[in-house]
């Protein structure tokens, strides 16, 4: 019954339908929308959007989002046209084609930046929130669904919100999300967040009612994305993280139920938490961005507390999971704004260990999670910056080779940076685990040929870093004029083998 879901009368009379609510947003205006990872993102309206300019209109808009969404937002808006600016993440093949292509201008941006920069002013003004939610309380509080990501600083910025109450979308979300937001320097006060778990804000996001300007009823469900089967290089590197943090435990520098658990998104994160299914940890916790497949065998195992994110991010399997014991899952998991949820002060006090998984790591240590051969875009950075920067322990995860073997994942200079050797403490691929925790780069450099690289290019690497360690500069030796001679290779030939 759409009347407990829409908890007024003066809010029901503004129901309407997607086509009506479209025509709120105007040609070049600034779009925030719920959603993060395609999860909780608004579809009706923005599928009426499309319909305009379809049919000749011209409706150019900004674009901002959590993270992610789905093709019903950023796959048919970035097809018809209506997208020309996009910030801060995306994964739509069409999107990212668009991207790429030149069309939208894309600026990749970490995560906890984005609410702030909308409080600043950075983005300049916010005209149209669209937020999909479960229900509206009669003060016109929003009850988000799936994620909840930017929506509070898109409502609380926008000059005219739009609401989509998704009927598909489980009732017993109510309660699960923590809706806390930060005040402006210099008023802004310490986030009272020392556990995992802790809740410190309201379960729905506040609104002036009189700023919803429309109302759609929807029962378009999320467009999740499949993930890839476990593998056994993702069984190996599972494995090697796991030893590790049993010998973290056994050294003294590891509680025995860990620290909280940040883990990436992707085929390769998800299957390296559900690695911790089978290991001997017990009363784990998880402060993360996304709420994967894994973390639901976890907490079914009985391994995982509790589970902090700002999105259920379950692939088609997982979402029919999630959706059929939400009342169960919601005991464990808390959705947060991604200010709270990826924000470096929280990060750094409950002392996450992050897991983030890469395209390139260099012999350095310097981490390309983004852009392949050096300059086509994949998805972006995420929220991997925000842990990896402020994590007790940081690590990151690659299948040594991509593409059958013909392309070497450690390479001798990354082809791009996002996160650098300052960062980076831990690096694992199926072949072993490299600590640079205290190393120099020299030492850093043998360390990741010797226990990560590919058999296939290990004897290539230590030759190229032989003859660089030869030059003057004994630091942190490059032969400029062959760092990136293995890419080109690759594009020249289809492989980086000689
Ligand atoms: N060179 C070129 N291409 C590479 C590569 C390399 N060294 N390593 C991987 N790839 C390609 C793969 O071949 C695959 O290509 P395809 O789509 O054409 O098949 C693609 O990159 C994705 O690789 P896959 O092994 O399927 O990885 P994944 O699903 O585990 O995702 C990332 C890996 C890096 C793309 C993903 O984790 C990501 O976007 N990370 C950045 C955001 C982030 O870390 N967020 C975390 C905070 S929650």
């Amino acid at each position: 019954m759409i009347n407990e879901r829409i908890r007024s009368e003066m809010l029901l009379s503004k129901l309407t339908t997607a086509e009506v609510a479209a025509r709120f947003i105007k040609d070049g205006d600034t779009v925030a929308t719920s959603g993060f990872t395609p999860s909780g993102y608004p579809k009706a309206v923005p599928l009426a959007l499309a319909e305009r300019a379809k049919a000749g209109e011209k409706v150019e808009i900004t674009l901002i989002t959590g993270a992610s969404v789905g093709p019903e937002l950023d796959g048919i808006l970035a097809e018809v046209g209506v997208i020309k600016r996009r910030f801060p993440y995306q994964t739509d093949a069409r999107m990212r084609n668009a991207i790429n292509d030149g069309e939208i201008k894309y600026a990749d941006m970490h995560l906890s930046h984005v609410p702030q920069y909308m409080d600043y002013g950075f983005f300049g003004d916010i005209d149209v929130a669209i937020i999909e939610a479960i229900a509206i309380n009669a003060d016109g509080g929003i009850v988000p669904s799936t994620s909840v990501g930017v929506s509070p600083q898109a409502v609380k910025n926008a000059k005219k919100v739009i609401i989509e109450i998704n009927t598909s979308q489980s009732m017993d979300l109510e309660g699960i999300h923590d809706i806390y937001m930060t005040q402006k320097p210099p008023f802004r006060e310490p986030i009272p967040i020392t556990k995992s778990g802790d809740r410190i804000g309201t379960t729905y996001i506040p609104c002036d009612p009189d700023k919803i300007v429309a109302i759609v009823e929807t029962n378009i469900t999320d467009k999740v994305r499949p993930l890839g089967a476990i593998d056994e290089d993702s069984k190996m590197i599972s494995k090697h993280i796991i030893k590790f943090l049993e010998n973290e435990v056994t050294a003294g520098r590891l509680p025995e139920n860990l620290l909280p658990l940040q883990s990436g998104v992707g085929s390769v994160a998800n299957a390296v938490l559900g690695g911790l299914v089978d290991s001997n940890f017990t009363n784990l916790t998880c402060y993360t961005e996304v709420i994967q497949d894994s973390m639901f065998d976890l907490i079914d195992a009985g391994k995982v507390t509790v589970a902090s994110g700002t999105s259920f991010t379950p692939s088609e399997e997982g979402l029919k999971r999630l959706n059929d014991n939400m009342a169960h899952y919601a005991k464990y998991c808390v959705l947060r704004p991604m200010e709270i949820s990826n924000n470096p002060e929280v990060a750094r006090r409950l002392g996450v260990i992050s897991i983030n998984t890469a395209i390139e790591i260099d012999m350095y240590g310097h981490v390309n999670s983004t852009n392949i051969m050096g300059s086509r875009m994949m998805n972006g950075l995420g929220g991997s910056g925000d842990y990896t920067r402020n994590a007790y322990i940081s690590i990151f995860t690659t299948v040594s080779t991509a593409k059958d073997g013909d392309i070497s994942s450690i390479v001798p200079m990354a082809s791009h940076v996002d996160h650098t050797e300052h960062d980076v403490q831990i690096v694992v691929t199926e072949q072993g685990l490299a600590d640079l925790r205290g190393l120099s780069p020299k030492e850093r450099a043998r360390v990741i040929i010797e226990n990560c690289a590919h058999p296939d290019y290990r004897e290539m690497l230590v030759d190229y870093l032989d003859r660089a360690e030869q030059t003057k500069f004994k630091h942190e030796s490059q032969l400029m004029d062959e760092a990136l001679s293995w890419h080109a290779r690759f594009l020249a030939t289809g492989s980086m083998k000689k």
